[in-house]
């Protein structure tokens, strides 16, 4: 098994590329810290693993919430003593599809504060125990967007950028201690954020885009990060990994 006896802490654990992040990581041995905001989900994650014999437990975190964020760390590392691994997942879309001219302040503010903000800071409280633990990983969920614009949404496209910068950052920074940080970029992936059925032509047209002329499935995004996460993706730190069928090709 790739992951027996590590501790994996993944946040958004509750749905989507995150939930199946953690069934994976569990199915390779690991102990699963589900975090999410949304209590319901996080449980059902955790209730899945248990039932195939893993272990697993869930805390109720806003990645957003200083205060909370260190809370959640405190309690995941009181839990199971240490934390390997570490999924900084959690993220948010935006209904608002507007150019940047015309966006929503209240828009920007959301999106920033989720999905970079609140990298920045599991980011900020993992590094630090795992400098005293002596290493571990830590995948950042980044996106296509994060290494390409997508016109309508620089909000999100700006927090994105924003992970793969501070994955590369503290790739660079923590090298020699240890520890390693890569970002995972996925392309649209149905899931709660991305569901392909609310978007009518337009997901035609985004899936034509697409080389492979499909959406991904969680699963794949699962199995990337299952591997950067393991001992088989040792000399790779400070990569921002596109699984993209080729778009950013
Ligand atoms: N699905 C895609 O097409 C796609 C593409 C590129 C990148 N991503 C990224 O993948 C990651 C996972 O998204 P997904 O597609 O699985 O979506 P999802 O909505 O299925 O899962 C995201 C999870 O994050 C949780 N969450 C939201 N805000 C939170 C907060 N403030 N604190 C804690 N948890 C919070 C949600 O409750 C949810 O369970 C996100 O960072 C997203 O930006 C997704």
């Amino acid at each position: 098994m790739l992951h027996q006896d590590k501790v994996a802490l993944i946040t958004g654990a509750g749905s989507g590329i995150g939930r199946n992040t953690a069934y994976t990581l569990a199915a390779e041995g690991a102990r699963i810290v589900v975090t999410d905001i949304n209590q319901e989900g996080g449980q059902e994650t955790v209730e899945n693993i248990k039932s195939k014999g893993g272990d697993a437990f869930f805390i109720k975190n806003n990645v957003a919430d200083w205060d909370d964020v260190q809370h959640m760390f405190r309690s995941a590392v009181d839990h199971y003593g240490r934390i390997d691994i570490a999924v900084n997942n959690a993220g948010i879309g935006s209904p608002d599809f507007a150019k940047t001219a015309d966006k929503a302040l209240e828009d920007w503010d959301r999106i920033i504060a989720v999905n970079q903000t609140g990298v920045f800071y599991c980011m900020k409280v993992e590094l630090t125990h795992m400098l005293k633990q002596g290493g571990g990983c830590i995948i950042n969920i980044a996106s296509i967007a994060g290494i390409r614009g997508l016109p309508n949404a620089s909000a999100y496209v700006a927090s994105k950028h924003a992970v793969v910068g501070l994955t590369r950052t503290a790739a660079m920074e923590y090298a020699k201690r240890n520890i390693r940080v890569n970002a995972l970029c996925p392309v649209f992936t149905p899931s709660g954020l991305f569901k392909p059925e609310l978007y009518g032509e337009i997901a035609d047209k985004l899936k034509a885009g697409i080389p492979m002329k499909r959406f991904s499935d969680v699963q794949e995004m699962a199995d990337a990060i299952n591997w950067l996460a393991s001992d088989k993706a040792s000399f790779v730190t400070g990569h921002a990994l596109p699984v993209d069928g080729g778009l950013t090709a």
